[in-house]
């Protein structure tokens, strides 16, 4: 470990914070209950796990830039997934294995130490990239020994191989990677251990053009495959899907297949690939099983390449953010998304309930207060009919019932028309609403679809108002949410 580059890049990380904390914090756009970074970028939750009642989250970080670059481990923890405080930074990209990035990775807990198992990404003068799959070791969860790369690129696969998430299964360790073949198609590959030093190469377990998948991109990032409601459920996010209808509209996509993943031949038997999220910022999502046996699913609120530079917050030295916690459930073959029941803790004080009846025509319901809320609509008719929510300048929601799209329209980042993301939704019964500042979070049918977006409202008044050519009775329930301190004092007295 280089301790002296270590520190140099830790001291000019909080250097920077310093310098730009100010600005950064008088954005009106920053958001109040979701994790940030303290300053530049924010992309892949990492690192995800609970130790002794503790959450930890790391997070791929680039201070320096509101770019993408040598990434560094950033790390928060929390008691109750709510009100997070931000630790000393864990890695720096400052050995020879790592020096283009401290790329991401996964947590477990053995032997009463935390090992992180990342990406070191490395890069020559000529920017041919290699890529090693790296261990560092920490007793307390907070200071951590680097020991190095435990596994190096196999053949059959470009440097394109990357994102390590580690488990435990009986006697032995896994570690699924995602990865391009060198026929340039996206995988997932799997590797086993019984000592977390030592790692076997067990081939992939699916990816595109294998068995009956078709083609599904030529690059996988982030995989994660867990058991969950006696299935297996891979989520990956693939680069290089074809938009197809209301499909794939982003730049790239987070999608997942259920199956059985067979441990003795390793090959995994699934159904098709299914977006998990329908919003404009969505991917490389991470899971934990946290010690009450919840899957707990945290995702990174943005997407690559997708008009990143147009971000507002860039004039005040920050961008992008993680999502609200969600619990997996497997429903019916379909992975669902819910607000985990913590979420309740950040209501300060109702703002509105009311039962609303509207037909034919349109009305205005409710001004929102703050940029924190969250609003609860509950359609209590049977039979749905079309409808529209606006919900001031961040966007509207919509449901028609002829085609049983449901839609999110929001202003474009980059000009001034308006943009869509949809997705087929049989009945809706409920709609949940996290608003928070630039970010809007929607959960359908407490969370069988999910859309999960930044929005950059207006300065002024935010109404909502409802309008639909038939009639609809809704129970109406809107919270003001707490604002939370970030509690960046550990951080920054390094
Ligand atoms: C996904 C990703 C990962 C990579 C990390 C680098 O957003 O590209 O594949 O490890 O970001 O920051």
């Amino acid at each position: 470990m280089n301790r002296q580059a270590d520190k140099q890049l830790r001291n000019e990380a909080i250097e920077t914070y310093e310098q730009h904390c100010q600005k950064v914090e008088e954005d009106r756009y920053r958001l109040d209950y979701h994790i940030v970074p303290p300053v530049g970028l924010i992309n892949d939750p990492n690192g995800f796990v609970q130790w002794n009642g503790v959450y930890h989250m790391f997070y791929q970080w680039m201070p320096f830039k509101t770019g993408h670059g040598a990434k560094f481990w950033g790390h928060f923890t929390s008691d109750d997934l709510i009100h997070w405080r931000h630790e000393p930074i864990a890695l720096t990209p400052s050995d020879w294995f790592d020096k283009n990035g401290c790329y991401s990775g996964s947590a477990i807990i053995h032997n009463n130490q935390m090992y992180l198992f990342y990406t070191g990404n490395v890069k020559d003068d000529e920017g041919n990239r290699e890529t090693y799959q790296c261990l560092a070791v920490s007793k307390d969860g907070i200071y951590f020994e680097k020991k190095g790369p435990v596994i190096e690129l196999p053949s059959g696969y470009t440097a394109h191989f990357r994102d390590p998430k580690v488990w435990r299964e009986g006697d032995r360790w896994y570690m699924i990677i995602g990865a391009q073949s060198e026929s340039l198609h996206g995988k997932a590959v799997m590797f086993q251990s019984f000592d977390l030093y030592s790692w076997e190469h067990l081939g992939p377990i699916t990816g595109s053009h294998e068995g009956t998948t078709g083609d599904l991109g030529y690059m996988w990032e982030c995989p994660d495959l867990f058991e969950l409601g006696g299935r297996d459920v891979l989520i990956v996010s693939p680069q290089g899907l074809e938009e197809k209808g209301w499909q794939y509209k982003n730049v790239f996509q987070v999608g997942y297949f259920i199956g059985e993943w067979n441990r003795t031949s390793h090959q995994f038997q699934h159904e098709g690939f299914r977006e998990l999220d329908r919003g404009f910022e969505f991917y490389a999502p991470q899971t934990t099983l946290d010690e009450n046996g919840r899957r707990i699913l945290i995702g990174w609120m943005g997407v690559p390449e997708q008009n990143e530079h147009a971000h507002p917050t860039i004039d005040h030295h920050w961008i992008h953010a993680l999502t609200v916690p969600r619990e997996l459930q497997v429903v019916d073959d379909k992975l669902y998304q819910r607000p985990i029941e913590e979420l309740k803790q950040l209501r300060l004080m109702q703002q509105f309930h009311e039962t609303i009846h509207v037909a034919n025509e349109g009305k205005a319901i409710h001004s929102l207060k703050t940029g924190r809320e969250e609003i609860i609509i509950n359609l209590l008719e049977n039979r749905v009919e079309s409808f529209s929510i606006q919900l001031g300048t961040y966007g509207s929601l919509s449901y028609d019932d002829n085609s049983q799209l449901f839609t999110f329209t929001r202003k474009s980042i980059v000009g001034d028309e308006n943009e869509v993301r949809q997705c087929e939704v049989a009945t809706v019964e409920q709609i949940r609403i996290f608003v928070d500042n630039s970010s809007v979070e929607l959960f359908i049918n407490n969370g069988e679809e999910v859309f999960t977006s930044r929005a950059f409202p207006t300065v002024g008044e935010q109404s909502i108002r409802i309008d639909t050519a038939g009639e609809i009775q809704a129970d109406i329930s809107i919270w003001t949410l707490h604002k939370l301190d970030l509690q960046l004092d550990r951080f920054t007295n390094e």
